[in-house]
């Protein structure tokens, strides 16, 4: 993958003041950088992703067969993609400003519109919960869709991602980047008590 060109470099974003070192992984489709946010900062999206469920600004995700074109909801999975009724806590601007930093290839480009509030987008999927394989809808003629996913809650078991032929396991705080409307994704099925939440901040960028 071209945003960064050091491979499994070790990095301190001295500007942040954090103190977890930071490790990058990164293959031909995918970009991991672990630790990208510290325990306070996972706590406040835990926090704020009960209280915003409790509120109703969630709705039911969407589950189906991508090949056979064959959708229904599903309330093991939800998402305020298309929630007009979205509060997010300011640290969710203070990550989209540092993912701008970090990440060379979003630089200034414009947030994925009409998805999330801002371009973000949270996913909250329950025990039995999962993400059928899929490729997300174009964001525009010419340009792609980034989206750079941090994992603020992780579920007990499951839940592994898999982008392309390839599966990856991301540890609470870690965020991965891949081109979304390119390659095809899924994420296997959760279980346990505790659902596994996922913050995704999408880019449209030039390819
Ligand atoms: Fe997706």
């Amino acid at each position: 993958m071209r945003f960064l060109k050091k491979e499994n470099a070790i990095y301190r974003l001295s500007t942040l003041k954090q103190k977890a070192v930071k490790m990058i992984e990164k293959d031909e489709n995918v970009m991991i950088i672990r630790n990208f946010i510290n325990s306070e900062e996972i706590q406040i999206l835990k926090d704020w992703t009960a209280k915003a469920v409790a509120e109703g600004q969630f709705v039911d995700g969407i589950t189906g067969d991508w090949d056979k074109k064959e959708f229904s909801t599903t309330k093991k999975r939800l998402t305020n993609r298309m929630s007009q009724n979205i509060n997010y806590p300011e640290l969710v601007k203070t990550l989209q400003d540092r993912i701008r930093q970090v990440v060379p290839s979003v630089g200034n480009s414009p947030v994925i519109e009409g998805h999330g509030k801002d371009g973000v987008v949270v996913s909250v999927t329950y025990n039995d919960g999962d993400v059928y394989r899929h490729k997300d809808p174009s964001v525009g003629e010419g340009l792609v869709g980034l989206r750079c996913n941090i994992l603020s809650s992780k579920a007990e078991s499951g839940g592994s991602i898999h982008v392309e032929d390839k599966t990856y396991d991301l540890n609470e705080g870690d965020m991965m980047c891949y081109l979304v409307t390119e390659l095809y994704h899924s994420v296997d099925v959760c279980h346990g008590n505790t659902p596994r939440t996922l913050f995704m901040f999408g880019f449209s960028i030039k390819p």
